[in-house]
């Protein structure tokens, strides 16, 4: 987790934060709506509770040190500040947390608008992949890159990211597929997450496709993610998870497992890519491996479902991948309905999902998945939070936690996923640092 103190503020990439930054404390007055998704504690919300906001109308945060040290009703607010204490009045406004993006491969090189194109005129994901397009062809675009050119890219995002509600986001590896370039992007990401005005969670992907040089070779290919990159990544604690593209062409049950189960033993926790194209039993590993979630679960049935409530593994939904990929929707009712903790994220990269709007998320999961408004800030919030082990510092507006907020221009929560493609945040508050958007 970043702190304060330790980052420059103004990475190559931060053309909004060079505008003059207030300080660490803030006190946010005369919110009309604040929407805390407190949990009193729970490291994430399941079934009814997902639904439960924690609105305080005429509410007052108060931010010091860039933590919350108090939230409720502007009456009940006793502490008397200085003068000069930072104040932001949001009348009329709404507050939110900051939302988590918990899944992304957003540090990646070149762009495949070549493949939308050919999606339109229905080509098929797979279809392309097996035709050298996808992953791989994004593989040598990161391989020849510098990783200058990689930060430069990626804080661009970040800082666009900012604008767009979000405040902390977990940055896959994956495009690399050899030691040399997944070190290179993980140490990219690392030094991101150091330099810029964000939280930035690495994660290890190795086992993200099959390289060209390994075509004909999967074993010989997971012996080097096993024997070669895990140590070597572990070793040098370069990133908090490993994941795996569990599919068919990619990854198999097994070879998931014994990847997830060595990554591990090298201190990063276990999330998987689930039952996105073919049903193929990854939300089952997942729960046996002991994941921390579970993403995608397109195709997941009522076995796996059963096994990830089981386990509590959170359910990390990306909606956006359907809706660019038009390969239909992740069982969210049935999911929320079984008790499972659904998050959802952008999966933001170049091939399945080209955004990283965490509102347009929101859209989507509503109108396509039938999640409720509620149920869609809760999976963008708290309950990303949990699908990086962060909700004891992210992820809702309550005392002890990071003062990640989010200012929108509207007196009611619900506008945010109806009025839709446009962007209603003013202000972001990140550490307690305000920027305006
Ligand atoms: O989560 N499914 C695998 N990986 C990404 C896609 C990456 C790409 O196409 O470049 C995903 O959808
Ligand atoms: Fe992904």
């Amino acid at each position: 987790m970043l702190l304060p103190d330790a980052c420059s503020i103004r990475g190559p990439g931060s053309a909004l934060l060079d505008q003059p930054l207030v300080p660490l404390d803030l006190f946010v007055k005369n919110i009309t709506q604040l929407v805390t998704v407190s949990s009193g504690g729970d490291r994430v919300k399941t079934g009814p509770a997902m639904s439960e906001l924690g609105l305080v109308d005429d509410a007052g945060v108060l931010c010091e040190g860039g933590t919350i040290s108090w939230v409720g009703p502007m009456k009940e607010f006793r502490k008397k500040l200085p003068d000069d204490f930072p104040e932001l009045d949001c009348s009329g406004k709404t507050v939110l947390p900051g939302f988590v993006d918990s899944h992304t491969h957003m540090l990646f090189a070149g762009t495949r608008e070549k493949e939308f194109a050919l999606r339109a005129k229905g080509a098929t994901y797979q279809e392309i992949a097996e035709a050298g397009g996808g992953i791989v062809s994004t593989v040598s675009n990161v391989r020849s890159a510098t990783k200058k050119e990689l930060k430069k890219q990626t804080a661009r995002f970040l800082n666009d990211l900012l604008r767009h509600g979000t405040t902390t986001v977990e940055i896959k590896s994956g495009y690399g597929l050899d030691l040399d370039t997944e070190v290179k992007m993980l140490e990219a990401i690392n030094e991101l997450g150091k330099e810029e005005l964000m939280s930035v969670i690495p994660t290890f992907i190795g086992a993200h496709a099959i390289p060209a040089e390994y075509r004909q070779n999967l074993a010989g290919y997971v012996d080097l993610v096993i024997n070669t990159m895990i140590p070597y990544v572990g070793r040098k604690k370069l990133a908090a998870f490993c994941d795996v593209f569990c599919e068919e062409g990619y990854f198999g049950p097994e070879e998931t497992a014994r990847i997830l189960r060595e990554g591990k033993k090298w201190g990063m926790e276990p999330k998987i890519h689930a039952d996105e194209l073919t049903p193929l039993g990854g939300a089952e590993v997942a729960a046996e491996v002991g994941a921390v979630s579970a993403d995608h679960l397109e195709r997941a049935g009522d076995k796996g479902i059963a096994a990830l409530a089981r386990a509590g593994v959170v359910a990390g939904l990306l909606p956006g991948v359907s809706f660019f990929l038009n390969h239909g929707y992740a069982p969210a009712r049935k999911l929320i309905d079984a008790g499972v903790p659904v998050a959802i994220a952008s999966d933001f990269n170049p091939g399945s999902c080209m955004s990283y709007s965490m509102p347009m998320m929101m859209t989507i999961a509503c109108t396509q998945m039938k999640m409720t408004p509620e149920e869609a800030i809760t999976a963008a919030t708290l309950n990303g939070a949990a699908a990086l082990s962060l909700s004891s510092s992210a992820g809702s507006i309550e005392p002890g936690k990071s003062a990640d907020l989010i200012v929108a221009e509207m007196k009611d929560y619900r506008m945010l996923a109806y009025h839709f493609g446009v962007n209603h945040i003013t202000k972001t508050i990140k550490q307690g640092v305000l920027l305006e958007v």
